[in-house]
């Protein structure tokens, strides 16, 4: 068994390399990944070590490169994580989002049609639900729920969604999709929120937080959705779209008070800065189908993995400072100065 995954240098993908190495240990893992500011070559060291594991650097929009590595690899399945993932980027700078997330997307599945595959799993997200209102607690988004995305990042993984769905019925590719909701834990790039609020609270600096902070996100545990995403590939029905989440709503507000308090920070740091546009007010995620189709459910409590989450960031500072050291200090400086 050979799986191509793609953005395996980022958060959610290296997770998913490190799970499926050491859960399957007959199975080969091709890295696909062109190390943009997210991806971090140092986030897979331990499984640089493994032999079962390679890595190639390239781009999924490259389709002359795609294809030698499908030549090369002859994936049995492609897991496609790779993307431009963060909403607050896609509003400054719409373009290589449409790029990656859209076009990357085509070209991943052209080289499955073209090699022939047994799965493509597209990576989504429950963004492409658009949001619901805080009033209603009685509204989750299901598989059903019509796609409504807000940002440029949200309508580039819809438009994705839409074009897997599409070479499914056209072609008749096997695809599946998952939409998860808000992951965290180890990897979490530094510009989200909270590995942002862990690493600024420890230098004691401002937290920013957009708006009132009521805004509502269902947190899930990364390893839980590595899991879900497992069993999809392995027993999740062709053409089906399942939705991943945990039932763990949280204002960030509330959030950002926890890493304070679990970190013996004053929450004087809290600063309120103007909103993000567009910002959308909930996310909920109705995961009954994952949970009765493949039983998935998740195994990480939020207050166990909050702390896991912080463990590794005060045991891994040389990952996250050589991060922060970098370019990110422009991005931080033009996100945040003046806001
Ligand atoms: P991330 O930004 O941490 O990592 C993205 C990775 O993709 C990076 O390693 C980057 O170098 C790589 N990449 C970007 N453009 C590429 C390209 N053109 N070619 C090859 N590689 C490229 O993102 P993440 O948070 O790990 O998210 C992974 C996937 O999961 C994304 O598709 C995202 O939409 C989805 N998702 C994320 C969350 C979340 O909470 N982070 C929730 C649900 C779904
Ligand atoms: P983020 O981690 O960017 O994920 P997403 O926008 O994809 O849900 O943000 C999570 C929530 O936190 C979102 O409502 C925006 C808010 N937020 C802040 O209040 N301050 C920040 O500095 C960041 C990065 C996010």
């Amino acid at each position: 068994m050979t799986i191509i995954v793609t953005g395996g240098a980022g958060f959610i993908g290296s997770n998913f390399v490190y799970h499926m190495l050491k859960k399957y240990s007959d199975y080969k893992i091709a890295c696909v990944d062109c190390l943009t500011y997210a991806g971090n070559l140092s986030t897979l060291e331990g499984a640089l070590k493994n032999p079962n594991f390679k890595f190639y650097k390239a781009d999924i929009c490259d389709r002359e490169a795609i294809d030698k590595i499908f030549e090369a690899e002859k994936p049995n399945i492609v897991v496609n994580f790779a993307a431009e993932s963060h909403v607050d980027r896609s509003i400054n700078d719409p373009e290589v989002f449409l790029k990656t997330n859209i076009l990357g997307t085509q070209v991943l599945m052209d080289a499955c049609r073209k090699y022939g595959i047994d799965r493509y799993h597209q990576v989504s997200t429950d963004e492409v639900y658009g949001d619901l209102p805080l009033d209603r607690p009685d509204l989750l988004f299901t598989e059903k729920t019509p796609i409504h995305a807000s940002s440029p990042y949200s309508a580039s993984k819809a438009s994705a969604d839409l074009l897997v769905l599409a070479y499914h019925r056209t072609y008749g590719l096997p695809v599946t999709i998952s939409r998860c909701s808000n992951n965290y834990g180890p990897y979490h790039f530094p510009e989200k929120l909270i590995p942002l609020m862990i690493i600024n609270a420890l230098g004691e600096k401002p937290l920013p937080v957009y708006g009132k902070g009521e805004n509502v996100r269902d947190w899930l545990y990364v390893s839980d959705h590595c899991e879900a995403i497992d069993l999809i590939i392995h027993k999740g029905a062709v053409g089906e779209v399942y939705n991943v989440g945990g039932h763990n709503e949280m204002a960030n507000i509330d959030i950002v008070k926890l890493i304070c308090k679990r970190l013996g920070k004053s929450e004087d740091l809290i600063t309120y800065v103007a909103d993000r546009k567009g910002h959308d007010m909930r996310y909920a995620i109705d995961p009954t189908k994952i949970h009765r189709e493949l039983g998935w459910l998740p195994k990480t409590k939020f207050e166990n993995g909050i702390d896991l989450t912080i463990k590794w960031y005060l045991e891994n500072r040389k990952w996250w400072e050589t991060i922060i050291s970098g370019e990110y200090r422009d991005y931080y400086k033009q996100m945040y100065e003046n806001r």
